[in-house]
């Protein structure tokens, strides 16, 4: 029997509860390093997103807030969300621990309401954050909704085309993937974690952000990925994680920055 929006949504914050508390714990995301003063930014981002010195930024998914407290590091003014009450409590002890000071805030993207008045200058969202939604025209107004006109959007997101090539549908579907499986992290495989995703080409994100007067600015597509999540991924530089489909590099990563210009 399919389920309601709700129940996906509820066990997908159930999935990522879990999920939450084996990556605090893992190498993969190494709060370890973080806690000594790296950041957990990557290299695409970083070069793609410039200076963000005093600016305000909305992270949307943020996870427990690694890369959100490392845009604060970096002079951001940051609010991060996330639907995982177990990721928004370890980012606000991250942040406290740090006495780094980031408005951590427990909500699905689509109910996120602003406290702060004023929307903000950047609004970022980063590395497996869009198929967890089953609706980009939603995600798009809540981003349009909290973007200041002139603001800048930032993705940076696995591309569809490795779903793709995995057996999925690279097309919108009405009724999400549902897998039950363990998580990325090298200590995921305990995990108990059912989680329903929905495919977006990325025709599908452009229509999304233009429909509510976001002028897209630039889209890059990346041959490696930064983090090292799929099988079969081929270490070939430090950092940059390729991978092989009959003898080509499978484009692992895209990225889109726009602009709010009404
Ligand atoms: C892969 S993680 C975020 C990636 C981030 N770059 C990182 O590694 O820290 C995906 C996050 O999306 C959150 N999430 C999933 N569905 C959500 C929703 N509907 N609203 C808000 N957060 C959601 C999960 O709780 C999880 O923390």
């Amino acid at each position: 029997m399919d389920m309601s929006e709700t129940q996906y949504f509820e066990m997908n914050r159930a999935g990522w509860d879990q999920r939450a508390k084996a990556h605090f714990e893992s190498k993969f995301y190494d709060v370890e390093a973080f806690l000594s003063g790296n950041t957990s930014l990557r290299e695409i981002e970083l070069a793609e997103l410039g200076n963000v010195t005093d600016k305000t930024m909305l992270h949307l998914q943020c996870h427990f807030g690694l890369d959100t407290l490392s845009w604060v590091r970096k002079g951001a003014i940051c609010t991060g969300v996330d639907i995982s009450p177990v990721a928004i409590q370890k980012a606000r002890e991250l942040a406290s621990q740090t006495q780094l000071e980031a408005d951590f805030v427990c909500s699905n993207v689509y109910d996120f309401q602003r406290e702060r008045s004023e929307p903000y200058d950047i609004v970022f969202t980063s590395y497996g954050t869009i198929y967890w939604l089953p609706n980009l025209t939603r995600w798009a107004q809540v981003i349009a909704t909290n973007l200041k006109v002139g603001g800048t959007f930032y993705i940076v997101e696995f591309h569809p085309i490795y779903d793709f090539l995995s057996g999925y549908s690279y097309f919108t579907q009405q009724e999400p993937d549902v897998e039950e499986e363990g998580t990325y992290t090298e200590n995921g495989a305990g995990v108990e974690a059912k989680l329903a995703t929905w495919p977006h080409p990325i025709s599908n994100v452009i229509n999304a952000l233009v429909g509510v007067g976001i002028q897209i600015e630039q889209v890059s597509e990346f041959p490696f990925s930064p983090y090292n999540c799929f099988e079969g991924m081929d270490e070939r530089e430090p950092g940059r994680f390729y991978l092989d489909h009959r003898g080509n590099d499978v484009p692992i990563v895209y990225s889109l920055t726009g602009r709010k210009v009404t």
